[in-house]
């Protein structure tokens, strides 16, 4: 999935999500480290979270070739393994469609977030209301979470986010891949978001 995401433009989202970041970086829900080439060399350290055993093992061969310095550990969005504000920036790529409590989930990356630090987002999420809106409303109720590992495809993530008390700087909303009959999963949001100072 995560190279198919790539071959559809992926990199480029992820590139994008990860631009201009500086300084020390936890990246909540890593994955297999699909992100892990793309971190600027500004960054100095990135402490990838990852639950998952397979996952977290295929992120820490990422991590050794990554371009800055990464380090995987286990642990969960919802009780992050950090300490209150030690980190420059976080980054939440295709994971707060899948947290249990996505309240939870911010309130932590606020947490470890230092005042004024940032959170980068790269989210799929709910639709503008009409078909599409209703077919996320069945398959979340249904097959989709059970498939997907709790995926959900119609959470108001930006909402979320807002509502955790961050300041939303810039949001973009587009449908992604942006070929072909848009599925459950095509809305997405990208952008950047600020822990008030
Ligand atoms: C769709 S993958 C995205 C991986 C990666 N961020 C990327 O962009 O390729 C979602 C990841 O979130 C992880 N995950 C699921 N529940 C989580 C939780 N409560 N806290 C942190 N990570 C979680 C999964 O194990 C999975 O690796």
């Amino acid at each position: 999935m995560s190279a198919a995401c790539d071959r559809a433009g992926g990199a480029e989202q992820r590139r994008a999500v990860l631009a201009g970041l500086a300084g020390r970086v936890i990246e909540v829900g890593a994955g297999n480290g699909g992100m892990f080439a793309h971190y600027p060399p500004a960054v100095t350290e990135v402490l990838a979270v990852e639950p998952e055993p397979r996952m977290r093992a295929a992120a820490v061969a990422a991590a050794a070739g990554a371009p800055v310095p990464v380090r995987v550990v286990d642990g969960l969005a919802d009780a992050l393994p950090a300490g209150d504000g030690e980190f420059d920036a976080a980054v939440a790529a295709l994971v707060l469609c899948t947290v249990p409590d996505q309240a939870t989930a911010l309130a932590e990356i606020r947490r470890v977030l230092r005042p004024g630090g940032g959170l980068r987002f790269f989210e799929h999420v709910a639709a503008e209301p009409g078909a599409l809106r209703r077919v996320q409303r069945i398959v979340d109720a249904t097959v989709w979470p059970r498939l997907l590992g709790g995926c959900h495809t119609g959470r108001d993530t930006a909402a979320a986010i807002a509502a955790a008390g961050f300041d939303i700087d810039e949001i973009e909303r587009f449908r992604f891949p942006d070929a072909g009959l848009p599925g459950p999963a095509a809305p997405h949001i990208r952008g950047r978001a600020t822990r008030p100072a």
